[in-house]
């Protein structure tokens, strides 16, 4: 048996994986550490938590008496668990710093001494890169990140590859683009439009809207990860896009289409602070190991606006019943012009 050890697993992404895995991997064994963050919900692990091949733990990655033992017989991590929303680190940075800067140093300290572990995949993001005006970022480029969110994705990413370039553990580095699919929470774009767009709500533009970002199926991001875990090679850096570069205006009129909503639900407010205005990956160097995305954007997007459709037994407790979130969205939203 592999021993596969997810952080963030009860995230968006993170959920998705152990899906993947347990699905891909009769042989693994996965044991999710999350600590069920406002934005982690056992919920999202419902189909695998009977699973034998799956253990859950609820526990924060900055715990080292928790962390210890979990490396110390761990084959693979997978580390997502993060503070992930740009909008609430310019609200408020100290969480990020704490969780996704000190929270991966600690796994890390414990990577040094783990003795079966194969690799540890940090997981990275394009927004390291910052806003890129024309053209597409490449493994090797300078790190810019432009706002406190993607600055603790930057530190972490470089202090991952400090503790292989030190001390040797075995670390991988990934830097996706933007995800969708199904199970992201819905303070992100896709789901929050979607679900407003269902309720006939107001979609809250950033902007002039013409900002872009080249959006990742979740399942075509958890394939690349895969392939990471068998051979990417540590100490190295690898992009994972999505090849769809899609400008905000148009994925909300195409939100709107698919659900047959008017346009008339557009609404422009101010824009996001520092808001990065373009993400593009150069994917070639994990293209040239086999891998491709392989869902079309058109056909994603109308599944995942379907499942959101479907599944508003996910959703609807957080938007309609969770006064943390209600509270989020009218601080948030409310008076935004
Ligand atoms: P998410 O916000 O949906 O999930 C994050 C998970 O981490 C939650 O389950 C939360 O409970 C858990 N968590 C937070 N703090 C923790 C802690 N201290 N200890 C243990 N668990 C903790 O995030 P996501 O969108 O699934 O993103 C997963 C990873 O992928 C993150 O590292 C993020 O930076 C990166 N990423 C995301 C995207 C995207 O588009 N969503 C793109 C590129 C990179
Ligand atoms: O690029 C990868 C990153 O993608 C990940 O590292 C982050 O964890 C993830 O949250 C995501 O960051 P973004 O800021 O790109 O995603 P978000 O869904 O918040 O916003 C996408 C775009 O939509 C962005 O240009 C801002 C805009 N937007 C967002 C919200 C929430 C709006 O116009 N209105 C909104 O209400």
């Amino acid at each position: 048996m592999t021993e596969v050890l997810v952080t963030g697993g009860a995230g968006f992404i993170g959920s998705n994986f152990v899906r993947h895995a347990l699905a891909a991997h009769p042989d693994w064994h996965v044991t999710t550490l999350d600590k069920l963050t406002y934005a982690g919900r056992s919920e999202n692990l419902k189909d695998v938590l009977d699973d034998p091949r799956h253990t859950f733990i609820r526990g924060d990655v900055g715990d080292a008496a928790l962390v210890g033992p979990l490396l110390a017989r761990a084959n693979v991590v997978v580390h997502f668990a993060a503070e992930t929303h740009v909008d609430r680190s310019i609200s408020g940075a100290l969480q990020f710093v704490r969780t996704d800067v000190l929270g991966t140093a600690v796994l890390l300290e414990a990577a040094r001494s783990a003795p079966g572990l194969h690799r540890f995949i940090q997981i990275s993001t394009d927004e390291v890169y910052g806003s890129v005006a024309t053209g597409a970022s490449r493994e090797t480029d300078e790190l810019k990140p432009r706002n406190p969110y993607s600055a603790s994705k930057a530190a972490a990413d470089r202090l991952a590859y400090s503790y292989w370039a030190t001390y040797d553990v075995p670390v991988v580095i990934a830097r996706p683009s933007n995800n969708y699919g199904p199970y992201q929470y819905p303070e992100k774009v896709i789901p929050l439009f979607v679900t407003n767009a269902i309720d006939g709500l107001p979609l809250p533009l950033y902007g002039d809207g013409q900002n872009v970002r080249d959006w990742l199926h979740v399942e075509d991001h958890c394939r690349a990860l895969d392939l990471l875990i068998g051979r990417g090679v540590p100490g190295e850096v690898y992009n994972i896009g999505g090849g769809n570069e899609v400008r905000n205006v148009d994925l909300t009129r195409r939100i709107l289409e698919l659900l047959d909503r008017p346009a008339s639900l557009i609404k422009p407010v101010a824009d996001r602070l520092g808001h990065d205005r373009r993400y593009c990956l150069d994917s070639s160097k994990l293209h040239a190991m086999g891998w491709r995305p392989q869902m079309p954007f058109d056909q994603g997007l109308a599944s995942t606006v379907a499942w959101y459709r479907e599944n508003e037994w996910w959703w609807r407790p957080i938007k309609d019943a969770d006064p943390a979130f209600r509270a989020y969205y009218d601080a948030h939203y409310q008076n935004r012009g």
